[in-house]
């Protein structure tokens, strides 16, 4: 049976992720909540599910460490992960926003996914995997809209790519790269 760990379990996707590969996995639910994970833990178990949990924050190498160390004593080598932690950053205007919540932001969601990566590749070695990475759709349009809001004209507004143009007598096949 393969092994999947999971971060950011006792949230609201992590849980179901979690939920669900446990129908075909042993699975790793990893948090920094315990209450909620061993809440969301003990319902798979009761399920009959092949689970364990084990507190992690994943901005700590020396904790994604750990989790890994459980989940391999626990259940066995790790052959995949989903990375669903995050915080979901503050709320407020651009202009408000410090530079200590926004540094967090990082800290939790792109650190903390680069080390639970990091540490699963290297403690696979060559061998099949799988990675997951979940994220925002609200990432996409990137600092446009904030500064939109503030007044900011941009002298070119982003605009949706063009469909790739297609050989005549070829259906289907592409002319290569589309001008933009
Ligand atoms: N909720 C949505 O509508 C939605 C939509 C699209 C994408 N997403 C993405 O899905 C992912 C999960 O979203 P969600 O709604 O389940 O969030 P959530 O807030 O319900 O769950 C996030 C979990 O991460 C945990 N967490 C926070 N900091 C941590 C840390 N340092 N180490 C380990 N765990 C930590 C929290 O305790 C929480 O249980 C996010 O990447 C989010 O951007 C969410």
């Amino acid at each position: 049976m393969s092994v999947a760990l999971v971060t950011g379990a006792a949230g609201g996707i992590g849980a179901a992720v979690a939920e669900r590969l446990a129908q075909e996995h042993a699975v790793l639910l990893t948090d920094v909540d315990p209450v909620r994970l061993a809440a969301v833990s003990a319902k798979l178990f009761a399920d009959g599910a092949a689970v364990a949990h084990a507190v992690c924050d994943v901005s700590e190498r020396s904790s994604v460490q750990a989790a890994f160390d459980a989940a391999e004593e626990q259940l066995g080598e790790i052959t995949a992960v989903a990375n669903v932690a995050r915080i979901g950053g503050v709320l407020t205007e651009f202009t408000e926003l410090s530079e200590k919540d926004w540094g967090r932001t990082f800290v939790v969601n792109t650190r903390g996914t680069f080390l639970v990566c990091q540490e699963f590749v290297r403690r696979r070695a060559g061998r099949p995997g799988a990675i997951v990475a979940v994220g925002s759709i609200g990432a996409r349009p990137g600092l446009y809209p904030a500064g939109q809001r503030h007044g900011l004209r941009s002298p070119r507004a982003p605009r949706p790519l063009p469909a790739p143009r297609r050989q005549p007598g070829r259906p289907g096949a592409a002319q290569g790269p589309p001008r933009v």
